[in-house]
């Protein structure tokens, strides 16, 4: 690892912090969803609004140097207008203070999830009026913040909250419109330029980036068929993302397909083409859970079956995008959480060299870890199986480093136990537990130890992973392909 690696844990404000309506905090549409369909909401959470200095303690002596987290929108403009809260704006400064005084590097969220609901009224992301809106945030937030903070990005994973919520329908506003799915991927990634245009702008220290929800895609086989599944997946999952953002490309081939389907795309004008192409990211963060397999479409029409109850695991998840690809779970050839996320830490490493050797930007894994129901009631609380987990992706990073990767940051998700969306906060993902039913006192895993001996050794005290699956066909293999090809060219023309 480089001697400035950072080494840390994430959150996100809906998640973690509480005083939902404290302080002049105007509701987020997930407040209003989940409080409407009567849901475990995050009212409360783990309450770090008033307890943020107790956790910054608790990274600190867990021997983090950095802290991921996110800004709540509807704490700091509270209409239509535009009015700005002073409270909130507050809350951030003593927030970043406070990392800082303890020697933690903040790396800031400007937008994760919680969008304010006077928002969502007027249509959310569908309208391009949340792209001004969004934007004069920016504005405040670098204004304000921006002499203290190193790390910015725009987004936290843009196309799980619009997938969620326009397609799956399982996240609000809850619906399944593949139009409007379009629309509104498409207003988050030139909201994500014109972040980056208004950076530039102000001339701000530090960098700027987005952050992804990588799905690393593999294929079943090598068949015609399931590479063009693949291409077809890596657009859905991660391309439309990825390439905009740092190539200030959207991928061709997808506009081609979404338009020979019928779509409308008459919204995407040049001149927002030309912000996208102009203002891209300086680095890119990676969210890394899973990685995607993939199967060539059949037949039939679009099924998206998540699993967020954690209640079976073996096989209630189905992801079938119609004429596009299948999405496959292997249960009987690989391991599973309960909610079917597959531990695949080989998919990180192949993942990390994808990104690398195709955008060549530096890389942050701005989340990384594993959701578990856990009985936090005793004295030691032994999550041998997180510290498996969390060991074996750190140590693909290391491997991704050595053959070449520029990755400058490891967060762990996540810094506590919190809110877990609609998984609720029984799904634990925290270095330190939380007993949700009390007084939320603070109690570090034995994975949070075994963290601070990682963090404090610049991960010299990572186990080397001794077995590498290569049970599927990969993108990197396609790339790796194309890359040889490419060179072969090149020789022919030399
Ligand atoms: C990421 C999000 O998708 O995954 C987090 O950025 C989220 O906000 C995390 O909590 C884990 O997902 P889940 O659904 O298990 O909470």
């Amino acid at each position: 690892m480089t001697t400035n690696f950072l080494w840390g844990s994430a959150t996100a404000s809906y998640q973690c912090e509480g005083a939902w309506n404290e302080d002049g905090r105007v509701p987020s549409l997930w407040d209003t969803y989940l409080h409407d369909n009567h849901l475990e909401n995050g009212d409360i959470a783990s309450d770090h609004y008033h307890r943020f200095k107790e956790d910054i303690q608790l990274m600190k002596e867990g021997g983090h140097n950095t802290y991921r987290f996110s800004l709540s929108w509807p704490r700091l403009i509270t209409d239509l207008a535009g009015t700005i809260n002073p409270k909130g704006v507050d809350f951030y400064h003593r927030l970043i203070d406070e990392c800082l005084a303890n020697g933690i590097e903040p790396f800031i969220t400007i937008f994760h999830w919680d969008l304010p609901d006077y928002l969502e009224q007027r249509g959310g992301w569908l309208s391009k009026e949340t792209i001004e809106a969004y934007v004069t945030l920016c504005d405040l937030v670098f204004k304000e913040y921006g002499q203290k903070v190193k790390y910015w990005t725009t987004f936290n994973e843009p196309r799980y909250y619009v997938f969620s919520g326009y397609f799956i329908g399982n996240y609000p506003p809850g619906v399944h419109n593949p139009q409007q799915t379009i629309s509104a991927s498409y207003n988050m990634m030139l909201a994500n330029a014109e972040a980056v245009k208004r950076f530039k702008a102000l001339a701000m220290p530090g960098e700027i980036g987005i952050v992804h929800s990588y799905g690393p895609i593999y294929g079943v086989d090598d068949r015609p068929e399931t590479r063009q599944a693949m291409r077809d997946a890596d657009n859905y999952y991660n391309n439309w993302i990825l390439d905009t953002a740092i190539l200030g490309e959207i991928p061709q081939d997808m506009l081609a397909k979404l338009a020979g389907q019928g779509f409308d795309l008459s919204f995407i004008l040049p001149e927002e083409l030309k912000t996208i192409k102009q203002n891209t990211v300086d680095f890119v963060g990676l969210n890394y859970y899973a990685r995607v397999l993939i199967a060539p479409y059949e037949t039939g029409e679009t099924i998206l079956a998540i699993n967020n109850s954690g209640a079976s695991g073996q096989g209630s998840s189905k992801v079938v995008v119609r004429e596009w690809f299948e999405q496959v779970w292997d249960h009987a050839n690989s391991e599973f959480t309960p909610w079917d996320t597959e531990i695949y830490p080989q998919g990180l490493y192949e993942g990390i060299l994808m990104a690398h050797k195709k955008y060549g930007v530096p890389i942050y894994i701005t989340e990384n870890g594993v959701g578990a129901y856990e009985d936090v009631s005793g004295e030691v609380i032994n999550d041998q199986f997180r510290i498996d987990f969390l060991n074996d992706h750190i140590d693909a990073i290391k491997r991704s480093m050595a053959d070449g990767a520029d990755v400058r940051g490891y967060y762990v998700w996540s810094t506590m136990d919190l809110y877990s969306w609609k998984n609720g906060s029984e799904k634990r993902y925290g270095l330190v537990a939380l007993d949700f039913d009390q007084d939320r006192q603070r109690k570090p895993k034995a994975s949070y130890y075994w963290y601070k001996a990682v963090c404090q050794s610049n991960g010299e005290t990572i186990e080397a992973t001794r077995q590498y699956r290569q049970d599927y066909f990969s993108m990197l293999t396609i790339i790796n392909e194309e890359t040889n090809e490419k060179e072969r060219d090149e020789d022919v023309f030399s």
